[in-house]
């Protein structure tokens, strides 16, 4: 496994995010988790809005303040994955459902410890910003992802439906 950094997103992203994008579709996966919504907006609009979302004063009112990240291989500049790091949960899907941290790998890139090391990075930034405790949800049949969670301190708090009905797990993980 290669080193990572996460990068905010720039103009200059925009062949290889749509590329990554690409690669989850053709998988099959519709959503890609942590991406802000670049699986359903055009990359300049998804820019702009990601950007106006990582500021107070431009947020979206239905939303939160959110950094939202490109974990970029530094080896060849791959996205490999993203990771969208919420400032609070002051939304009601976020509080029940969404947590702080929503992360994806992509599908050729998986099973080679990045998930783990996208989520160490991004509880670093979280920390950096004031979270000294983070939450998580996962479906409960997301082995990949519950034992990534598990890896890197997380604690089961509950298991419930989420908002399509499959079971969910909510996990905490105390950041200090
Ligand atoms: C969940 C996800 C991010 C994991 O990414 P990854 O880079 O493959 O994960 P890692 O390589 O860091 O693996 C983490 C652990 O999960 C295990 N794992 C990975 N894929 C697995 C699978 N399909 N089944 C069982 N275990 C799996 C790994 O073996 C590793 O555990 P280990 O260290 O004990 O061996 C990736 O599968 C993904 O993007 N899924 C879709 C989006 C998603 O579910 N996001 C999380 C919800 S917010």
């Amino acid at each position: 496994m290669d080193e990572l950094e996460l990068v905010r997103p720039m103009p200059s992203h925009k062949n290889s995010a749509e590329e990554f994008k690409r690669e989850f579709f053709s998988c099959g996966e519709k959503i890609i988790n942590g991406s802000a919504l670049l699986d359903q907006m055009e990359y300049d609009k998804w820019l702009e809005n990601v950007e106006r979302n990582s500021s107070p004063e431009t947020a979206r009112k239905d939303w939160v303040v959110a950094d939202t990240f490109f974990a970029v291989r530094k080896a060849d500049d791959r996205i490999i994955g993203m990771v969208d790091i919420r400032h609070n949960l002051d939304n009601e899907f976020l509080s029940k459902y969404g947590g702080h941290i929503g992360y994806a790998v992509r599908p050729s890139e998986r099973r080679k410890g990045y998930a783990t090391q996208i989520l160490k990075m991004a509880l670093q930034h979280a920390k950096s910003i004031g979270l000294s405790r983070v939450m998580l949800g996962c479906y409960s049949d997301n082995l990949a992802s519950i034992k990534t969670i598990e890896k890197c301190g997380g604690v089961l708090a509950e298991t419930k439906p989420y908002v399509d009905g499959k079971p969910m797990n909510v996990y905490w993980i105390a950041n200090i």
